[in-house]
């Protein structure tokens, strides 16, 4: 499909060249030849037939070209129910992106009950073409992968869904691409597309570690987690359930950074950090300041304990 689209681009593109080069070239030769000079008489014209035919006509054809062109194009972005072997769920929210992969890529049941889920990063098997549902928990965000599909939007309320593929392994950047608040530009997208060996093991780790709540070293921390206000907008897959922030379920093993920030990568002292003062770090987020450093209601060891938690959830 970003084939296709970017053909069409490339085919638009020549065609807006040829018209500037020919507009513009007229333009400067008529300018040069025609300029008022001492001697040279001014001849009036009024009107030109055939130029004006050729003006209008031209331009017409060309736009019912792209139109037709474009319509093709929309056609094929919308298909999404043709071949697809996989469902995706992509949620957007003020301001990342949370995946989620129903087990056995049933098509019929896209909210299959043992999702697992990665945040900001979407996984999928090379070859494969991929349905996305999209969503949105607050504004109006846009999926965007640009060497893969056509945009779509995510609209709070409603479901809207596209389709990708990746042709050959490795990673391709997306973005939401339409504006929604201050963290706007944060709001990337990894795609990791992987051989169907490497996807398959990667899959079986994530659903492994979706289950591992028994350390008594962090039994605290969890205890903390769903009686706090975290439980309140978080998911840890069977442990709470909440839309308002990000799911949590593999935050340990999470290769984005917290928040979609440039830089803050993952570990405990930048979970300390941002659950501190996430309001901080990431100006505008719903998040508030939970360090009492900053009037926030939890000490330094609350935050610590809750933290030990959150690195088990690989
Ligand atoms: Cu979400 Cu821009």
């Amino acid at each position: 499909m970003a084939r296709s689209i970017a053909d069409l681009y490339w085919v638009m593109f020549g065609a807006a060249v040829i018209v500037l080069a020919i507009v513009v070239g007229a333009l400067v030769i008529a300018g040069i030849r025609f300029r008022e000079r001492p001697g040279h008489q001014a001849r009036q014209y009024h009107g030109n037939n055939v130029l004006e035919l050729i003006w209008t006509v031209v331009p017409t054809l060309m736009v019912i070209a792209f139109s037709v062109l474009s319509f093709q194009r929309l056609a094929l972005v919308n298909d999404v129910d043709s071949g697809a072997a996989m469902t995706v769920k992509a949620d957007g929210q003020q301001w990342v992106w949370n995946f989620q992969y129903p087990l056995g890529f049933d098509p019929s049941d896209p909210a299959g009950k043992d999702d697992i889920s990665s945040l900001n990063q979407l996984h999928l098997e090379v070859g494969t073409p991929v349905i996305v549902y999209i969503s949105s928990k607050d504004v109006i965000h846009a999926f965007y992968v640009p060497k893969l599909g056509g945009q779509k939007d995510a609209v709070p309320g409603r479901e809207t869904s596209t389709w990708i593929q990746a042709d050959r392994p490795g990673t391709y950047a997306g973005q939401c691409i339409e504006f929604c608040g201050a963290g706007h530009a944060d709001m990337l997208i990894t795609v990791v597309a992987q051989s169907p060996a490497d996807y398959d093991a990667w899959l079986a780790g994530a659903l492994k570690d979706a289950n591992r709540f028994t350390s008594p070293d962090v039994a605290k921390g969890k205890q903390l987690f769903t009686t706090l206000a975290c439980a309140g907008c978080h998911t840890i897959q069977g442990l709470t359930k909440a839309t308002i922030g990000p799911e949590l379920t593999h935050i340990a093993s999470q290769k984005t950074p917290i928040g979609g920030v440039a830089g803050l990568d993952v570990n405990e002292a930048n979970l300390i950090k941002w659950i501190g003062n996430a309001p901080g770090i990431k100006p505008g987020i719903v998040m508030p300041v939970f360090s009492n450093k900053y009037g926030g209601p939890l000490d330094d060891a609350t935050i610590n304990t809750i933290v030990q938690f959150l690195l088990t959830l690989k």
